[in-house]
């Protein structure tokens, strides 16, 4: 185990039978559908659970990317969504999309991202999480997929970051306090 992380809150054994429930679940939801399936990653911290979630679906997939920051300066005060990378393709009206995360905090990346998304013309937004802190949320959002609800820790790996750091980890850890209070 990392020797900056406190313990190991899901493992990687865990990690497996989430996806596997949740890429499920979108089989089901998905296998009637005249639309594409397109699978929306919300760099940096989606990539490794896009990237284990889009081999574990088995209806047909395209992927895209987007990139956005709702923080000003490292803290979760600003409130506002900026957009950094944005998808170009003009075809989302003939695509079901489903927005893929790491972690809802706030709620406010994607309540944000799922309105911009209409605006732009599609008609099928739909989102996962790998995890959930309902407990932080600041918005009223509710993912249509969830891997876990947990509570407000500060959680690293699996895509999930401390100053750009841990995102290899293939697990999700607590970090130890000493780190981010230094
Ligand atoms: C995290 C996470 C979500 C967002 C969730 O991204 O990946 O995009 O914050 O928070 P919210 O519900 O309060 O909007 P972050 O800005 O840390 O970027 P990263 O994925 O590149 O690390």
């Amino acid at each position: 185990m990392n020797q900056d992380v406190e313990r190991i809150l899901i493992d990687e054994e865990e990690i497996n039978q989430i996806i596997t429930r949740i890429a499920a679940e979108i089989d089901r939801d998905y296998a009637n559908s005249n639309k594409r399936l397109l699978l929306l990653c919300i760099l940096k911290g989606s990539v490794v659970f896009m990237g284990e979630l889009m081999k574990k679906i088995t209806v047909p997939v395209e992927i895209d990317f987007m990139k956005v920051s709702s923080y000003a300066n490292g803290s979760k005060t600003s409130g506002s969504v900026n957009i950094i990378l944005d998808i170009l393709r003009k075809d989302l009206n003939e695509c079901d999309i489903l927005i893929v995360e790491d972690i809802v905090d706030s709620g406010r990346t994607l309540s944000y991202l799922t309105e911009y998304l209409k605006l732009k013309g599609a008609q099928s937004v739909k989102t996962v999480t790998l995890l959930d802190k309902p407990s932080r949320r600041e918005v009223e959002f509710t993912p249509d997929y969830c891997g876990r609800e947990i509570p407000d820790f500060f959680v690293v790996g699996y895509g999930l970051d401390y100053a750009e750091k841990y995102r290899a980890l293939p697990y999700v850890g607590i970090l130890k306090p000493s780190v981010y209070n230094t």
